[in-house]
């Protein structure tokens, strides 16, 4: 039995107790809000849930295992640090920390303390995700030559970061999941509508040494709400479309072929353009997976999917992606650890 506090019972917070709620060797011995009314709210549906305001109580109590950080971003690191230096095993929110250096201060004391530290990349755990990771593996798809994806809405604007570190983390994610060719730099540009600095709309790409590419759209100001990522082959394309209710992923057997004429200095494309079809996914809530490799990393003393390694790339990508923004889309090279 794993005895686990959760720390933040905000938006997200009440997603992570119901999943961890439902685990047979799990028991969530305390939750911790500083807001009474958040706790007032989890005890109305979880009777005789133990609770408290103060973070340090999840800390210091011999009695607990592990701790799920669900707070804002900035408050991530010291969160994380505490229950690492107390000794117990952490899940933090996505994105692990708000600069790298947190993120690789967390990591060295998770490995000094032989403890798990797991970021919570939930859509690794989706079934079009784990879909996506079989066809890259197994060669269907070629070899990789982009991706490139679209989350946009009227989305919730956040008060501590801007819409890449809100709803990037999730592609950045996927794509170093599918992908595992090491970055270099990104171009990014992005705009505040709202006049407190904060950008509301962004578009990152990041480059690779290789001819691969990858592209980012991420805004909080669409009329309209679209989850696509398209995953590009040298033999076959993915297409996902998280508003889908069912088909999420279709796989088109579409690609060109290029050859080139020395002698008369002509370049030929030839385009493929054949079926489609829709591969069967697994439909269990990817929370529910996500919550089930943290507990059994712990128990395992194994790596999960969504490691705290993958976390801080991601941060590396998005802390890049500001400065980029700063300089008005000027190319900055990624800080790898
Ligand atoms: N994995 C996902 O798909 C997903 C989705 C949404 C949000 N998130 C992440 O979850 C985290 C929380 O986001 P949210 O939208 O729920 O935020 P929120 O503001 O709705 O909730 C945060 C809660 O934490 C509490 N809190 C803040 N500081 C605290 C502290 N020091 N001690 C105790 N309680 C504290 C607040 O009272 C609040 O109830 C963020 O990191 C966000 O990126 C992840």
């Amino acid at each position: 039995m794993l005895r686990i506090a959760l720390i933040g019972y905000g938006y997200w917070g009440p997603n992570l107790l119901r999943n961890f709620n439902a685990l047979e060797n799990v028991e969530v011995s305390l939750l911790v809000d500083s807001s009474t009314s958040r706790l007032d709210a989890a005890k109305v549906q979880f009777a005789g849930l133990n609770t408290s305001t103060n973070a340090n109580d999840a800390f210091l109590s011999k009695e607990i295992d592990a701790v799920v950080v669900a707070t804002p971003v900035f408050t991530h690191y010291i969160l994380a640090k505490q229950a690492l230096e107390h000794g117990k095993h952490v899940l933090v929110e996505k994105p692990l920390t708000d600069n790298s250096e947190h993120g690789i201060e967390l990591i060295e004391l998770a490995q000094k303390k032989n403890l798990t530290l797991m970021v919570d990349h939930t859509f690794l755990y989706a079934g079009a995700v784990q879909k996506m990771k079989v066809l890259t593996q197994d060669g269907t798809l070629g070899k990789l030559n982009y991706f490139d994806s679209t989350r946009i809405n009227l989305g919730l604007i956040q008060q501590d970061v801007n819409v890449l570190w809100d709803l990037a983390p999730h592609d950045i994610s996927v794509l170093g999941y599918l992908n595992a060719e090491v970055p270099v730099s990104v171009n990014a540009t992005g705009v505040s509508h709202i006049h407190n600095g904060i950008e509301n709309m962004a578009y990152l790409t990041v480059n690779y040494q290789s001819n691969f590419i990858a592209h980012f759209n991420c805004s909080w100001s669409s009329p309209v709400k679209i989850r696509l990522m398209l995953l590009g082959g040298s033999d076959k394309m993915i297409v996902f479309n998280d508003m889908e209710p069912s088909e999420k992923i279709k796989v088109y057997d579409t690609a060109h072929s290029v050859s080139t004429f020395e002698e008369k200095r002509q370049v030929l494309v030839d385009y493929r353009v054949g079926d489609v079809y829709v591969p069967k996914l697994s439909t269990t809530e990817p929370l529910k997976l996500m919550a089930e490799d943290f507990v059994h990393s712990i128990l395992n003393k194994q790596v999960p999917v969504s490691n705290a390694a993958g976390g801080l790339r991601a941060v590396q990508i998005l802390e890049a992606a500001q400065e980029s923004i700063k300089k008005s889309g000027a190319e900055v090279k990624i800080k790898m650890a």
